[in-house]
């Protein structure tokens, strides 16, 4: 049959569309880690992608781009507020990133979440080829893997979760838990960042369904179903490629003079998100300037805050606090021509953040929880110097990776600022064997690697 034996499926499209001032489709790369991750594999398979092109009431047909095969799945403008906005990210992400913010339970979001992911599902099945490989992607699609395979029985089906899966007695507050369970026992394979969720996932199947998991995986309806780890990675060619590049190094040292040359620099680059600890990070450099444990003289905070989601009101308020802590410190710490902080809420292009990484003394990586964080990973693959200190949330998925990292607690804004104060004092000689040791561990395991452990496991050939 036709099709492909290669499918991504996943919310996004490794590309957004959007019209210009003429009327004329451009199309940008999406935000975020799933996509980074993925967009070279398919790229080199020459598979499919499955996804929405991030615009509401959007019809463009199948195109392809860069070799890959890009299906749309199209929202409309409600199915955007109840599916993606309500359901994927007022309801599921909250829960999974351990309540950082309140979950809200809808009866209308779960339809339309159950409606789109059979959207999907139908989608993936038309692409498909007799027999093809089809990966399913992270918390909005949970139910994918299930509606699939009832579709397509012929079909080998993955599943990985790119954020955090909660303890058993979280998951348990979710209306209709037992069949978004389900769901992912659709797959043949469930992928999680760390060894804990998927024993989460495998407790939790005992609990909600009476199965019995042995090891790492589980029999349900005469099939197995494997769950492990699979910690993603980044493409580390491409941040190396970029980390030379004469531009780049160019404009690394443009922004060390622009910032005023021996000041020491700080870095966070996040999207604006309440899961990734902006707001508590902000609110520790401030305490450390008003205790004078820093003066803005000698250090500055560069915060590139990417916007996302921006529609959802937890979102809204999150990007409210932050610009009213910034404004605050500014305004009390500032002169004219310095100030504490330069806070971007701007999207930057790939070579504008690796000049930053590259700037930096201190990268600041401290989400509150985080299902891995390729930020934190980027910035080291960078780092080709093997100068620059790393501070790092213990509530990452990197952290247990990253263990010569500066590890923090930033829930605890006294032991932020320990972890801020302690690699800016660090001796440069420690600086240095620590980011070694981090540059060997990233280096053997990139996101290649990754991709081939996971399709190896889920019985895929792959060619690269
Ligand atoms: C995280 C999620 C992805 C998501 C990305 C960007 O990395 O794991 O699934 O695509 O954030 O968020 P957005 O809502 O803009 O797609």
């Amino acid at each position: 049959a036709d099709g492909y034996s290669f499918v991504v499926v996943a919310n996004r499209l490794p590309v957004d569309r959007t019209t210009d001032e003429h009327g004329e489709t451009q199309w940008t790369r999406s935000p975020g880690g799933l996509v980074s991750a993925l967009e070279p594999i398919v790229r080199s398979s020459g598979g499919a992608w499955v996804g929405w092109t991030g615009a509401p009431d959007d019809d463009t047909g199948p195109v392809q781009i860069d070799g890959i095969h890009l299906r749309p799945v199209p929202l409309s403008a409600e199915d955007v507020d109840r599916y993606y906005e309500g359901q994927s990210n007022s309801t599921v992400w909250p829960l999974f990133h351990d309540l950082v913010e309140q979950p809200v339970y809808r009866r209308d979001w779960r339809q339309a979440y159950e409606e789109v992911n059979r959207r999907f599902a139908h989608a993936a099945a038309d692409v498909a080829a007799e027999g093809a490989s089809v990966w399913v992607h992270d918390y909005q699609l949970l139910l994918v893997p299930a509606m699939l395979r009832r579709l397509r029985p012929d079909l080998r089906i993955g599943f990985f979760l790119h954020i955090p899966f909660p303890p058993v007695e979280l998951f348990m507050q979710l209306p209709r838990r037992a069949e978004l369970l389900r769901g992912l026992l659709g797959a043949d394979l469930v992928g999680f960042q760390r060894p804990l969720a998927a024993q989460n996932f495998l407790q939790l199947t005992d609990r909600l369904l009476g199965l019995r998991p042995s090891g790492d995986s589980v029999v349900y309806e005469d099939r197995t179903v494997v769950a492990r780890a699979f910690p993603i990675s980044i493409d580390i060619t491409e941040i190396d490629r970029l980390a030379a590049s004469p531009e780049v190094q160019e404009a690394a040292g443009r922004l060390r003079s622009e910032l005023g040359g021996d000041r020491r620099m700080l870095l966070g680059v996040d999207r604006l998100d309440y899961t990734k600890g902006i707001e508590q990070r902000v609110e520790a450099f401030g305490e450390l300037l008003s205790e004078g444990a820093v003066s803005s003289d000698e250090v500055v905070l560069v915060q590139v805050a990417t916007p996302s989601r921006m529609r959802v009101a937890q979102y809204q308020q999150l990007r409210e606090r932050v610009e009213r802590e910034v404004g605050r410190i500014n305004g009390e710490f500032g002169e004219v021509g310095t100030m504490p902080v330069h806070y971007l809420f701007q999207n930057r292009s790939r070579e504008e953040l690796v000049a930053l990484y590259l700037a930096t003394d201190v990268m600041l990586v401290t989400p509150l929880r985080d299902g891995m964080n390729l930020v934190a990973k980027e910035f080291v693959a960078a780092r080709r110097d093997a100068l620059g200190a790393l501070v790092l949330s213990e509530f990452t998925g990197a952290a247990a990776e990253l263990d010569e990292a500066f590890l923090t607690n930033p829930h605890d804004v006294e032991d932020l600022k320990r972890a801020i104060l302690a690699a800016l004092a660090s001796p440069p000689a420690d600086r240095t064997t620590r980011m070694r040791t981090m540059r060997a561990r990233i280096q053997s395991h990139d996101v290649d690697q990754w991709a081939r452990e996971f399709l190896d496991a889920l019985g895929v050939p792959v060619h690269q």
